[in-house]
């Protein structure tokens, strides 16, 4: 905005040297215009190396390789190693990476004791933030403010590996059930699999195909640039608080219903639509008329000015793990009819509202026997290496703490009268 409060489109100047190449004094000098300050980092104004996101072309990359290729080709291990230290890994270097995760899955069983004082009305979101900023607790070396490469790295194993222990565990809480240990003979998906549905009555058969669609979803949701909870892990990280408590801070964040809580809301939405009887242009029709209070979940988003290519790849896989498990999902037909009704109304088409990722994961989540409280979980589990990811560029590039860049707005000096 300007300095009277007007909407003004500034060119955004990325990168060091262009940054000393303009005089941004006389620019200021010049328009009274507020520029983009390097000094206050950590919002709006990161750099990172990370994620590469172009809204307007729908395009996706970690690290430089394009979304659609590591979701087909790889691992959920594989990609957080990529995006955590930079490249993919070789065989070797991902063996050593899982194994040492695999040797971190169990929690302390005072940790368990902490479980216990929550009633199973408590939300998994609430106990996975607490459970994992309570990990300082047990490692307090976590805690030094200068870390060395060996200290980061370990903190880092341990979360991977005792995050999917302590989901799993929230929702054994919620439903009031004895909780399961970590099989270290598991693979990461499986081993989170089977600490949800294993029971001491009945173990639990792992499928393939949902370890597959498990793996698929994790690494669609691994990072998604500067979004609310990744800029909250660097912020917090950036007053060089622990790994275990920035990703914490990160939990909190994702549980808020504008960001973790959308398919959650796709879904209640798709529901309710079926329960009216199944009439998706009806809905459509609905979604467009500003005064009735129905809008359409799970379409459109802040940054993709096109498909979401999260979004594409979520619909192939809800149908092949639909199709392999034999399930028919009478709202997954509701969905691809709102999205066909959507894509060719000139209303959706205009504005440029386009299913997004949480339109389709979701359906998913249910096919694979998730409950909609455990939703965010999900989405915790996933971004968890991107969060990682992020905070450590943030210490490594020594970033000075942040410190958002505020506008004030309020009243002038006003003098005080006593009553
Ligand atoms: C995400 O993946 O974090 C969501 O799409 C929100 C966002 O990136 O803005």
């Amino acid at each position: 905005i300007n300095l009277e409060g007007k909407p003004f489109q500034m060119p955004i100047i990325v990168g060091t040297e262009d940054e000393k190449a303009l005089d941004i004094t006389s620019l200021r000098a010049q328009t009274g215009y507020i520029t983009l300050d390097p000094g206050y980092k950590n919002t709006g104004a990161t750099q990172s190396a990370i994620t590469f996101l172009d809204g307007e072309k729908g395009i996706l990359r970690y690290r430089g390789y394009p979304i659609e290729q590591l979701a087909e080709k790889s691992n959920f291990i594989e990609v957080a190693y990529l995006l955590i230290y930079g490249s993919l890994p070789t065989s070797e270097q991902l063996n050593d990476f899982s194994d040492r995760i695999r040797r971190h899955t169990l929690v302390n069983e005072d940790m368990r004791k902490i479980l216990d004082g929550f009633p199973s009305t408590a939300h998994p979101m609430g106990i996975l933030s607490a459970l994992v900023s309570s990990l300082t607790a047990f490692y307090p070396e976590s805690l030094k403010s200068n870390q060395t490469e060996d200290e980061m790295n370990l903190s880092i194993v341990r979360l991977m590996a005792k995050m999917p222990t302590i989901a799993a565990w929230s929702y054994k809480n919620s439903i009031g059930h004895p909780v399961n240990y970590p099989k270290n003979k598991l693979d990461y998906a499986s081993n989170f699999l089977n600490m949800m549905f294993s029971y001491p009555t009945e173990d639990y058969e792992i499928d393939p195909v949902v370890v597959d669609a498990l793996n698929k979803l994790l690494i669609l949701h691994a990072d998604h640039e500067q979004n609310c909870s990744t800029s909250t892990v660097r912020l917090v990280g950036s007053a060089h608080a622990s790994l275990y408590s920035s990703v914490s801070a990160g939990i909190s964040a994702l549980w808020g219903p504008l960001h973790g809580g959308a398919n959650q809301a796709v879904i209640e939405m798709l529901e309710a639509i079926k329960a009216d009887g199944g009439d998706s242009k009806k809905f459509i029709e609905k979604a467009k008329d500003k005064n009735d209070p129905f809008r359409l979940m799970g379409f459109g988003h802040r940054v993709y000015k096109n498909f979401d290519p999260r979004a594409r790849i979520i619909k192939k896989s809800a149908d092949d793990v639909l199709n392999a498990l034999g399930i028919k999902d009478p709202v997954l037909n509701i969905a691809k009819e709102l999205e066909e009704a959507a894509l060719n109304d000139s209303y959706f088409v205009e504005r440029k509202l386009y299913p997004n990722v949480d339109f389709y994961s979701g359906i998913i989540y249910r096919a694979l026997g998730i409950p909609t409280n455990m939703f965010t979980v999900m989405f915790a589990l996933g971004r968890l290496p991107g969060w990682i990811a992020q905070w450590k560029e943030m210490r490594e590039n020594k970033e000075p703490i942040g410190r958002p860049r505020q506008i004030y707005v309020g009243e002038t000096e006003r003098d005080y009268v006593p009553l």
